[in-house]
């Protein structure tokens, strides 16, 4: 009979070793809050798909606001469901506009809450894509044409910086759209406020709840001429690569669970905060299971969270931000 040589489980033995020799621990100042403001009064609606999860219209915002920070949450990420659609996107920029307004109502509640504003067309257009559509002169084809939808977008994000947004988060994966509002936002006056790209944002059906929440799904077709291949990781690489030379401050991974190999590969080639977004349907996924009786809510989300971190998320964006906070809080 040999005996083992190398003993791992002597410093797994007690609850106070494992502590000690913790390689990684999650902390809710890391944690960004999604929320969905619509207009219209008295509006507090839950989305079906993200049970938990509410759109709320911005005389009940308030509630809201003090629930994440009773959480403990420093930092929102907010969303827009304007009245009016059109094919341009104008509510997405109007000083008027339900994020703007959302955006001045927090900050006035809240001033030290972080708002990060979503920079992105597809809630605003009457089509749903993230930027303006073009006909192809010969085929007919309509797709997404990128440096129009570029100049909305810059009207956009200066318009958010405008209501007071402390980080612009462009979603619309255009190519040239951190410079473009790196530029925009400078020659406003808002060069202190950082850009929190979403680098690497894959064509996921992980987004399928959002849609619902957000109300913008496209009309037609899909977003796979602008959102990047699932197959594809050295293409990640060659859009965090643009991202930092045009200026972004955070670079951003999206979806969270399903791309863990993207995250430590980001983490690994560049030296910007790295951001995580646990995307809707992963959240819908653990709720459902949940609600059935199948997992531990908690424990799942939790080494959920942890996976991310672990793979090099800095921040990570989820739904399950003021939970996974109040939890934290209950363990120490
Ligand atoms: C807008 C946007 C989307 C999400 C964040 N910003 C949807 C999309 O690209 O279709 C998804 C977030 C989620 O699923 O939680 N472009
Ligand atoms: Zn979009």
């Amino acid at each position: 009979m040999t005996f083992p040589i190398e003993r791992h489980r002597r410093l797994r033995r007690t609850a106070a070793l494992r502590s000690m020799v913790r390689e990684t621990i999650l902390h809710p100042d890391e944690f960004i809050y999604p929320i969905f403001v619509t207009f219209g009064t008295n509006v507090k609606t839950e989305i079906a798909s993200m049970p938990g999860v509410f759109q709320y219209s911005l005389d009940r915002l308030e509630e809201e606001i003090k629930d994440v920070i009773d959480a403990g949450i420093r930092s929102v990420l907010l969303f827009g469901i304007p009245e009016h659609k059109d094919a341009v996107g104008t509510s997405a920029f109007e000083s008027e506009g339900i994020v703007q307004q959302a955006t001045r109502a927090i900050k006035k509640m809240a001033p030290d809450m972080l708002v990060v504003a979503d920079t992105c067309l597809c809630e605003f257009t009457d089509h749903g894509h993230c930027g303006l559509i073009h006909h192809d002169p010969v085929t007919g084809v309509a797709d997404v044409d990128n440096d129009s939808s570029l100049e909305v977008l810059v009207r956009t994000a200066i318009s958010q910086a405008e209501a007071g947004a402390d980080i612009i988060a462009p979603s619309n994966m255009m190519d040239g759209f951190v410079a473009a509002i790196r530029a925009g936002l400078d020659e406003a006056g808002y060069s202190h406020i950082p850009i929190m790209s979403y680098s690497v944002k894959y064509a996921s059906a992980f987004y399928g709840p959002f849609r619902e929440a957000a109300q913008s799904a496209p009309q037609f077709g899909d977003r796979k001429t602008y959102q990047m291949d699932p197959a594809n990781v050295r293409e990640a690489l060659r859009e965090a690569d643009s991202d930092v030379t045009e200026g972004a401050d955070m670079l951003m991974v999206k979806p969270a669970l399903a791309y863990m190999d993207v995250i430590k590969t980001l983490k690994d080639n560049f030296d910007l905060p790295v951001v995580a977004y646990n995307v809707s349907g992963e959240y819908s996924m653990v709720k459902a299971a949940a609600a059935s009786g199948w997992i531990d809510e908690r424990k799942i989300v939790m080494e959920s969270l942890l996976g991310m971190k672990r793979a090099g998320a800095d921040i990570i964006i989820t739904y399950h931000a003021k939970d996974a906070a109040r939890w934290l809080k209950e363990e120490t």
